[in-house]
């Protein structure tokens, strides 16, 4: 669907209120300081099939919606039941209700059995999980797809050199392995925008191999 200027009109209220509701739930959506990078990434990818992996309330389900390709369909998944009951009533109120295709459940599980091809993903799901996420969607990438996983910096300690605290190390150590293999992987590129709290945009440009 395209979206016109009574689209825009039509979603900037209801994108108050998600922002709202997000503030007064405690809900994490886009902050301001990657909102930028990540709008101009996906207008620029302008994709037809993204694959959303962590909903929240649907607020960057949106964004994408109105920022992609005029077909643009939405496979989008969460696991916390309230935040996908939000999503639904949220996206239902929105032009986009019938581009977008909710799941209920674990990231990792629905990508074991999903289908199809994505020209887009956004990675915002569990963190510790974004190398095994990327290794089970990588089957469904189209040529060029572009691929962007938030909070890939983790508060500065992904590059700080010092000691991490205990519990955020196995976190941290998840994230370095993901920057770290998509960055030495054949076949794509990788730049990590420092904005926020980090966004690791992926960019399918060959054929893949993994370096040796
Ligand atoms: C940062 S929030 C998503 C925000 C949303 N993308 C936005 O910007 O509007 C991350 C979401 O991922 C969900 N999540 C965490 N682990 C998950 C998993 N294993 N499978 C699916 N969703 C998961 C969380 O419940 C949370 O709602």
């Amino acid at each position: 669907m395209a979206c016109t200027e009574a689209i825009k009109r039509e979603m900037e209220p209801l994108l108050r209120e998600m922002e709202r509701y997000a503030e007064a739930h405690y809900v994490p959506i886009l902050r301001a300081r990657e909102r930028r990078i990540f709008c101009e990434t996906v207008m620029e990818a302008c994709p037809h099939r993204i694959l959303e992996l962590g909903t929240g309330i649907g607020y960057s389900t949106l964004v994408q919606a109105m920022l992609g390709a005029e077909d643009v369909r939405i496979v989008t998944v969460e696991i916390n039941e309230a935040r996908m009951e939000a999503a639904k009533g949220f996206i239902g109120r929105s032009p986009y209700r019938d581009c977008i295709e909710m799941h209920f459940g674990d990231a990792g599980e629905l990508l074991s059995s999903l289908g199809g091809t994505f020209d887009f993903v956004f990675m915002d799901a569990a963190k510790g999980q974004y190398a095994n996420y990327f290794r089970l969607f990588q089957p469904l990438l189209a040529e060029q797809a572009v691929i962007a996983a938030d909070n890939v910096l983790f508060h500065g300690y992904v590059q700080a050199k010092g000691k991490i605290p205990h519990k955020r190390r196995s976190m941290v150590q998840h994230l370095r392995e993901y920057i770290e293999m998509i960055t030495h992987m054949e076949g794509y590129e990788t730049v990590i925008r420092e904005d926020g709290d980090g966004m690791a945009i992926t960019r399918r440009v060959g054929h893949e191999h993994e370096k040796a």
